[in-house]
């Protein structure tokens, strides 16, 4: 059965759906006829061909109407202001005490599953933590990785054997002891330099068997950053706490996390206290041009 229909009648012929399919399921033999349907079960459902179709001839059962919407150029930001937008994003570590509303985090994360994804297949999914005895748990169950990490480091045999099964993880892991040992200081202080008391922890998380599950999580995070920014929230990635999430079962247990799903991103967000009044520039690209 077909899933995928060409209304001959609206059709023009102007061969844009081959052009954009990825997976050359629409073909076009030559200009003057109508696209062939080809090996459809290579179909991604990425939309291209409904989208790009300005005679509206295709019908997909993914993109039936309703979920399909005009573009609006005048609402596109100018690289002016998308460069402003890049630009003056900092990562945001002192939060002020008022939680973020539902609406706001559902918008967040309607942002962040609009990131690109290998295959279209949108594997990310979202934990999203504002319970203060969980963040609480999630911030001593990383202290508590990062303490168990830096004891193993410590251990001259144990380093060795690590160093030969994954060399370049585990020097660009001890680097970071002096970090480690910061946030474990701290914690038995009292000052959380884990999540930074942040009202909201967003996990992203996909399944392992997934292609690029890791690259796609990442991929949303970078947008839930960008529309964090622009509702006037602050975040910043938890790096030690999806490194936690990687190497330790104890967090993916405390959330839940569905069997063969690994979390790959996490992000802090919240309020922020203060606001930047300057941006700096970057260290010159180092770029190879050929
Ligand atoms: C992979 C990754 C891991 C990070 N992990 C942490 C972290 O665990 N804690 C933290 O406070 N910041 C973390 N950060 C934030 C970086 O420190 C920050 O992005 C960097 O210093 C540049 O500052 P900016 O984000 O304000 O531009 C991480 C960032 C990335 C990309």
């Amino acid at each position: 059965m077909s899933r995928i229909t060409i209304n001959r009648d609206s059709c023009e012929r102007c061969g844009r759906c081959a052009s954009t399919c990825p997976s050359g399921v629409l073909v076009q033999q030559n200009e003057n006829i109508f696209p062939d349907l080809v090996h459809e079960e290579l179909c991604i459902s990425c939309g291209h061909c409904v989208a790009i179709c300005h005679k509206d001839a295709i019908n997909h059962p993914d993109y039936l109407p309703g979920s399909v919407y005009l573009v609006d150029r005048e609402r596109l930001p100018s690289f002016d202001q998308t460069a402003e937008l890049l630009r003056t994003r900092r990562s945001i570590r002192a939060f002020k005490d008022q939680s973020v509303a539902k609406t706001l985090i559902e918008r967040i994360i309607d942002g962040a599953r609009y990131a690109p994804s290998g295959h279209n297949s949108q594997s990310s999914e979202f934990v999203v933590v504002q319970d203060k005895d969980t963040l609480k748990r999630i911030a001593a169950l990383t202290v508590a990785y990062l303490s168990k990490t830096k004891k193993q480091l410590g251990n001259p045999l144990l380093r060795r054997m690590l160093l030969m099964v994954a060399k370049d993880e585990i020097r660009g892991v001890l680097h970071l002891t002096g970090d480690f040992d910061r946030i474990v200081k701290d914690a038995d202080e009292g000052r959380d330099s884990v999540l930074y008391n942040a009202p909201c922890l967003l996990l992203v998380h996909g399944a392992r068997d997934t292609n690029f599950s890791e690259v796609n999580a990442n991929l949303a995070v970078q947008n839930a950053m960008l529309a964090c920014q622009s509702l006037g929230l602050g975040s910043f990635y938890a790096g030690y706490v999806a490194s936690a999430c990687k190497r330790d079962n104890s967090i993916p247990l405390l959330v839940s996390l569905p069997e063969g799903h690994q979390i790959f991103g996490a992000l802090c967000l919240g309020h922020p206290k203060f606001r930047y009044s300057k941006w700096m520039a970057r260290t010159a690209p180092k770029v190879q041009w050929l």
